[in-house]
């Protein structure tokens, strides 16, 4: 049987996971590239980054899928994907430190007021702002998963008060959240109960002149009510890593919006480097029959 790797990847990105996927694979395993020829009643396990729809649904003998995104929301939005073959999200430890990375960057920008300081300085404005220590403002983390729950982890460790909110906490527990947050980082999976959960319902819950940053998914976010919302000044300041449509179209009003920051989907990008050595591993574990890391349920879609 063989490994099929399949994405929307260039000749040269292939080539990449190929060289760090040889690295770790053990050596009796076959690999082969959804860019060249191969034998589709071979493959029992595929690699994934972005494939094709409808392709997972054309390997008849596919008994394990490994992603090598962490976020599955556009995998499981495939109808045809075999709802019975076991499906893994990629948990890599240093994609959680680059997220870390990542948030603590954030929330260091707003905390120490960047924003307004840029904007002074393009008026030649020398205007100090009230100090704030990092003990006075309260972050909130959306998602405690390997993600979320590592971020909270590092900004509770350079003194901000965090809370982080997850399933079990419910609406009530999200409620007090919004309530006591200054700045809101959303870390959650897309899925059916957390599309447009960036909301002015949930926007009106934060005290005045909180800040948002978002590095989950786009589909998270109600554009519109974040527009209004900075309007209204109840929303500060808006840093936004991922959208509606990636690339953000040329004409997208966030692209010059003073209240908001764009950045290209750059929170934690994958590395082969790292990640071929999570996704061999898992192979090695599905085929000892032992448990597989990131799991994902499919009924739950996350
Ligand atoms: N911008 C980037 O570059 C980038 C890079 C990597 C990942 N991401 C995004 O980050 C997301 C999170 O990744 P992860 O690895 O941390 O995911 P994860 O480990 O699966 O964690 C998901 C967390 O969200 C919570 N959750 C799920 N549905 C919920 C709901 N309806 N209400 C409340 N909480 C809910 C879960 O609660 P329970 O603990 O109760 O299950 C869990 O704490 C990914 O799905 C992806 O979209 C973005």
């Amino acid at each position: 049987m063989s490994i099929l790797l399949l994405g929307k990847l260039s000749e040269a990105e292939y080539a990449v996971w190929q060289q760090h996927l040889s690295l770790h694979l053990p050596a009796d395993e076959t690999l082969v590239l959804a860019s060249q020829a191969y034998d589709k009643t071979a493959v029992d396990i595929a690699l994934v980054a972005n494939p094709p729809a409808g392709a997972l649904a054309t390997l008849p003998k596919l008994r394990f899928v490994q992603s090598l995104w962490a976020g599955v929301d556009r995998l499981l939005s495939d109808p045809s994907l075999p709802e019975n073959v076991p499906l893994a999200r990629l948990v890599d430890p240093a994609m959680t430190r680059a997220m870390t990375e990542c948030a603590l960057a954030n929330v260091f920008y707003l905390h120490r007021q960047l924003p307004a300081y840029l904007r002074q300085q393009a008026h030649r404005q020398w205007q100090p702002r009230q100090q704030v220590l990092a003990a006075q403002r309260r972050v909130g983390v959306l998602g405690m998963g390997k993600l979320g729950a590592a971020v909270a982890q590092a900004l509770a460790d350079v003194g901000f008060p965090v809370m982080g909110w997850s399933r079990q906490q419910g609406s009530d527990g999200l409620t007090a959240l919004l309530s006591r947050t200054d700045i809101l980082i959303n870390l959650l999976p897309l899925t059916a109960h957390t599309t447009g959960i960036l909301n002015a319902a949930l926007f009106e819950k934060l005290p005045v002149g909180a800040a948002l940053i978002n590095l989950a998914r786009g589909g998270h976010l109600v554009e519109p009510d974040l527009l209004a919302a900075l309007e209204q000044q109840h929303i500060s300041h808006a840093v936004l890593d991922v959208f509606n449509e990636e690339p953000l179209p040329e004409r997208h009003p966030f692209w010059t919006h003073p209240q908001i920051t764009v950045f290209p989907h750059v929170a934690a990008a994958t590395d082969p480097a790292t990640a071929a050595r999570v996704a061999a591993e898992n192979i090695v574990a599905f085929r000892a029959g032992r448990a597989i890391g990131g799991l994902v349920s499919h009924a739950q879609g996350y």
